[in-house]
Parts: C-alpha cells; sequence; structure tokens
C-alpha cells in the first residue's frame, strides 16, 4: 500500500529504528527493493533523483512504484530525492509522490528556510511528507581540514532554528558521511547526531550511508536516525551482478538472463540492510 513518507517515519521514531530509502532508475531495482520489503515484511520508502527522473522519465517511475506499491502488502512511500527546483517538486506532487525532498543545503540558513517553508506550504495542503537538509555532505574525495569539516556538520542550534522556522517532517543532517564510494573509513560525529536528535526529537535522516560500517551504522540508529538512504550499494550490486554473468558467460546477449541475477543479488544486499537498520518485521 501507499502511504505517506511521514506515517512510516513517525513509526520509525516513535519504536526506534531506521526505514531503507532506496533510489531506482529502472524496473529491476525496484523490484528488488519490493521483494526485499516483503520477505523482510518491512516498511519501505522508494526514492527517485532528478537524475533518474531525468533518465526514465516521471510518468515510467511513478508508474512503476504505483503498481508496486498497490500490490505490496507492505507500507511503501514515494520520495523525490534531493529536490533542488520547484518545477521538479510541483512535478513531483502532481504525479502522486507522498513524500519530496527539498535541498536547500546549498544556500544561507534563512534562504534555506524560506525555499522549504515554500515547498512545505504546497505540500501539506495536499497531504505530502517534507524532508529538508541543513548542513552539507563531505565529498568523497574531499582533503578538508578538522575545522572546514566542522563547519560543514549540521550545527545543533541552527536545527532547532530551523525546524521551528518550517516545521518540516524530517531532517537530514550532515555527521560526516559523503555521497558515492568511500576513499577512506568516514567518521561520523555520534556526539553531534545525539545531540540534535535530543533537541529535535523527531525523524532524522542519514544520507551517504553506503560503504558506512556496520556497527557505526547501528550506533546512528541507537542515536536517532529513522531513514537511511542507500544508493551506491545498490548500484554496486547490480553491476557486479551484471560482470559476473559476462564473466560466466561472455556471449550472452538476453537482457532478462544479464539483469535477472542481478536483480537477485540487489535483493539480497537490501534484504541485509533491512535487516541492521530494523525494520525488518515493522510492517
Ligand atoms: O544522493 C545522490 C543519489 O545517490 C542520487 O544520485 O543524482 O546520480 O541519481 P544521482
Ligand atoms: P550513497 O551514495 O551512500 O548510497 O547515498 C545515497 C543518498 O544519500 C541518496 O540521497
Ligand atoms: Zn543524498
Amino acid at each position: 500500500m501507499l502511504v505517506t513518507g511521514k506515517e512510516i517515519l513517525a513509526k520509525a521514531h516513535q519504536e526506534g529504528y531506521a526505514v531503507g530509502a532506496f533510489n531506482i532508475s529502472n524496473m529491476e531495482i525496484l523490484q528488488a527493493i519490493i521483494a526485499a520489503a516483503e520477505e523482510e515484511r518491512s516498511p519501505v520508502i522508494i526514492q527517485t533523483s532528478e537524475g533518474a527522473i531525468q533518465y526514465a522519465g516521471i510518468d515510467y517511475l511513478k508508474t512503476m512504484v504505483h503498481l508496486a506499491a498497490s500490490k505490496a502488502s507492505v507500507p511503501v512511500a514515494l520520495h523525490l530525492d534531493h529536490g533542488t527546483t520547484y518545477e521538479t517538486i510541483i512535478s513531483c506532487i502532481r504525479n502522486g509522490y507522498t513524500s519530496v525532498m527539498i535541498d536547500g543545503s546549498h544556500h544561507p540558513l534563512d534562504e534555506n528556510i524560506a525555499a522549504t517553508n515554500e515547498i512545505i506550504k504546497i505540500a501539506h495542503a495536499v497531504g505530502v511528507s517534507v524532508e529538508a537538509e541543513l548542513g552539507r555532505l563531505g565529498g568523497i574525495e574531499d582533503n578538508i581540514s578538522v575545522d572546514e569539516k566542522d563547519a560543514r556538520l549540521t550545527h545543533p542550534d541552527e536545527a532547532v532554528e530551523f525546524v521551528k522556522a518550517t516545521g518540516v517532517d524530517y531532517l537530514a543532517i550532515a555527521i560526516g558521511t559523503a555521497h558515492g564510494k568511500y576513499k577512506g573509513k568516514p567518521e561520523l560525529d555520534f556526539e553531534r547526531l545525539e545531540t540534535i536528535k535530543r533537541l529535535l526529537n523527531m525523524p532524522i535522516v542519514l544520507h551517504g550511508a553506503s560503504g558506512v560500517g556496520e556497527e557505526d551504522i547501528k550506533k546512528a540508529v541507537s542515536l536517532g536516525i529513522n531513514k537511511i538512504n542507500i544508493d551506491t550499494d545498490i548500484r554496486v550490486a547490480f553491476t557486479e551482478g551484471v560482470k559476473a554473468v559476462f564473466k560466466n558467460k561472455p556471449e550472452e546477449y538476453d537482457p532478462r538472463k544479464i539483469c535477472g541475477p542481478a536483480r537477485e543479488d540487489m535483493k539480497e544486499v537490501i534484504k541485509g540492510k533491512m535487516r541492521l537498520f530494523g525494520c525488518s518485521g515493522k510492517a
């Protein structure tokens, strides 16, 4: 069943676990996520980036996800990941997304608040949930000083000001993770997370969670992360799965035999994430 992001994450916040938010750009990835959620009896958030919408078309993506959600026996939310333009966000709302992210994290605080409020007014009027972001995630190749790193991470007092000024449903914070493949080991600022969660007492989102160690993920969940974004680990599972097919059978030319095994591999990776995040059995 299709539900809002707020409904899924309010329960996760109350009961102290995190729900996986997985990026899709094609049918196989979506099917892998839905099958994993069914097998784990887990709620799930399916998200599309602006790049995925450009690649596949919003009509294809929303129709596939609405179909999958209507057949699913677990709660499914359809979310826009890193919305940066008014046009894309409004288009997602019109196309039946149940949650949207307005990413104003690159703007100064007051502009981020203004951009977020503009979206919240419209989204909330039609029952769509809203995620915003405060602080900046690291670039994986960044070689920056401790002071610079500190300046990028979410400031707890700013987070309080931001939430008071917007009434956003869930907030993505920067605590040391980065998008894409990590070169070194990510260092998460757990103290910062603990402080922000205590002050806000609302659902908190972690981006850039692919490649973060299992113990760190568990700790982040125990300290109040409720939505965990995963894209890269699924891309890697897909690519490795396809490579394995060609290694064993270089002459293969049937897309079903190329993508089918990769779909199974992605499903296993996603099931592992659901168990780690604590959302298995929560549907
Ligand atoms: O946060 C970034 C996601 O992994 C989406 O990436 O813009 O390449 O689709 P993308
Ligand atoms: P990863 O690149 O670590 O999978 O992060 C995905 C993400 O944060 C999408 O918003
Ligand atoms: Zn992200």
